[in-house]
């Protein structure tokens, strides 16, 4: 009789200790610190996942996991769940691993533990072919345990590489982020801030000052202003924690859980015979005026809805994710309101990162072509345009996921050839009426090919016409098959939808290989 009453007892206790033990975990540092934390307008580690994941969908690991370092009087300083918050749950009903630092405790910094438990995480999201978000708030390595936590970082940015490709994997910076800890950030697809309260650099304003004798503030280097628009380190910024997460949330709509998975289709309203009349006259019949190429894209979209990347940098080039028929699409576009939609080195990589993305999570790319030509120069030569330039040409050549090209209105020289055209194995390449597909304009064509003539206006005017007769229109290239139709531009989103609705199982491979060595 009594052995029933004695376990009632105990496990009333087990669970009321089960309890104190989650709610002091739960506290993180403490009031002081998250009160301190509240006040720099940031949010605790567990306050962001709530708004990250679904209401209710939370599971956490680890909560109870303690450091084991017992230097520096570490010993009788424990934290349950050790600076870090990781789990899993869904966004908007789909699958995600997170880990959340937390600055409360022991300035988020990374121990041994602490890494042991992101590393659990990255193994299980690579397992079960779900995406890893992870919200960066950290003072960096955990300075009382050495070397012990270096380790750790090692094992994180082994664990980034091998999911490399696996599962997207997404970097939130919500505080600091500095020395080597910028490394996994960096390893992974895509990397957001919050502006004013966040910052990543390899070395802080000390460092700098000691070393070349700069004075500059952390925003000032590494903050979301430097790394969007100048370094291009991040993808996009936000203006506070929460409008970050929300904006998360909508991105992680548009990806695909892992690389064997499509991306997931959601719901539209939007007919893909949806016309644009006002199409008709985006590209201007001054062949040397600017336009928007951003209006063509939000007019394809489902809904208008566009998420662009890297807008703050290398503006001559737009990468976006949109919707067609509710499935993801990357979208690759010159710009030719800045630098005349020119190639060069920062928009090369910034479209060959983006293309290599799609590819690798089997994203198809529209390709929307207008430009010029290579930005010439020798900033660019002395940059490195070859090695650059090639890396956009490689990763067009070496995708495989379906790739629909317009040629809106210049399509020159090696750009052509660059982005998306048919030589490339482009599947379907439409070009505008007003499109010109040439080696170069006609005016520069003219002066090479009659410099001896060029004292002499009639003949030069005659022959730059005659090549502008020839050239400036898609009619010589569309003779050749190198562009499939010629399309009214109204009609663009149902031609394009219809392509991508047509190679929905498209299946091509390379030849066997360990890996490929893409110009880096
Ligand atoms: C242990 C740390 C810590 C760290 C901060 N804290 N960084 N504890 N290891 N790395 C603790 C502080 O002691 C403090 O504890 C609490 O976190 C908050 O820190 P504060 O300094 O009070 O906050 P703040 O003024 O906001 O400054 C934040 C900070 C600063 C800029 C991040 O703390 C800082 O500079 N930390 C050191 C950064 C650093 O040098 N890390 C090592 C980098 S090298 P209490 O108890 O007072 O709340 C590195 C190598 C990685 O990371 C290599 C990978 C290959």
């Amino acid at each position: 009789m009594k052995a029933p009453n004695r376990r009632k007892h105990a496990m009333s206790t087990i669970l009321t200790e089960l309890e104190e033990r989650r709610e002091s975990a739960r506290g993180g540092g403490g009031e002081r610190r998250v009160a301190a934390q509240h006040k720099r307008g940031k949010l605790t580690a567990r306050e962001r996942i709530e708004l990250l994941v679904d209401d209710g969908s939370f599971e956490e690991f680890d909560m109870f996991v303690a450091h084991r370092c017992t230097d520096f009087g570490m010993a009788s300083n424990q934290i349950s769940g050790d600076g870090v918050v990781t789990g899993w749950g869904t966004i908007n009903g789909r699958q995600v691993y997170v880990f959340s630092q937390d600055f409360t405790v022991f300035g988020g910094s990374l121990s041994e533990t602490h890494a042991a438990k992101i590393s659990k995480i990255m193994d299980m999201a690579v397992k079960n072919g779900a995406p890893i978000v992870g919200i960066n708030d950290s003072g960096g390595a955990r300075i009382q345990e050495g070397v012990a936590s270096l380790a750790g970082y090692a094992e994180v940015f082994q664990r980034n590489v091998l999911a490399s490709g696996v599962v997207p994997q997404i970097s939130v910076i919500m505080g600091p982020c500095a020395g080597g800890a910028v490394y996994s950030p960096a390893m992974t697809d895509f990397i957001f801030m919050v502006r004013d309260t966040s910052y990543m650099f390899v070395t802080g304003p000390d460092v700098v000052k000691t070393v070349t004798n700069e004075v500059i503030s952390a925003e000032e280097l590494g903050g979301s202003k430097t790394h969007t628009a100048r370094s291009s380190v991040a993808d996009g910024a936000f203006e506070n924690d929460v409008e970050t997460l929300i904006e998360i949330r909508r991105f992680f709509d548009f990806l695909p859980l892992n690389s064997q998975m499509k991306p997931p289709t959601l719901p539209t309203y939007d007919s893909p015979d949806r016309l644009e009349w006002s199409l008709d006259s985006l590209v201007p019949d001054n062949p040397n005026q600017p336009y928007d190429m951003k209006e063509l894209i939000y007019k394809l979209a489902d809904e208008g809805d566009v998420f662009e990347l890297k807008e703050e940098f290398a503006r001559n080039i737009v990468t976006a994710f949109i919707r067609l028929e509710g499935t993801t699409v990357g979208v690759v576009a010159n710009q030719p309101m800045v630098l005349a939609g020119c190639l060069d080195i920062d928009s090369a990589r910034k479209a060959a990162r983006f293309v290599r993305f799609c590819n690798a999570f089997e994203i198809p790319i529209l390709t929307l072509v207008d430009v010029p030509g290579f930005l010439p120069g020798t900033s660019q030569e002395y940059g490195g345009i070859i090695i650059h330039g090639s890396k956009l040409l490689f990763a067009y050549a070496e995708a495989t996921v379906p790739k629909v090209t317009v040629i809106t209105r210049k399509a020159y020289g090696g750009a052509y050839v660059v982005m998306a055209s048919k030589h490339l194995r482009g599947d379907f390449n439409y070009a505008w009426p007003s499109a010109q597909i040439a080696v170069m304009g006609a005016k520069g064509a003219v002066e090479i090919l009659y410099r001896s003539e060029l004292h002499n206006p009639e003949t030069i005017a005659a022959k730059t016409k005659e090549y502008e007769d020839r050239f400036a229109s898609p009619f010589a290239a569309a003779e050749k098959g190198f562009i499939d139709d010629v399309i009214m531009p109204h009609s663009t989103r149902k031609r394009v939808c219809r392509a991508f609705a047509s190679l929905k199982h498209k299946s091509l491979s390379g030849p066997p290989k360990k890996h490929n060595n893409i110009p880096l």
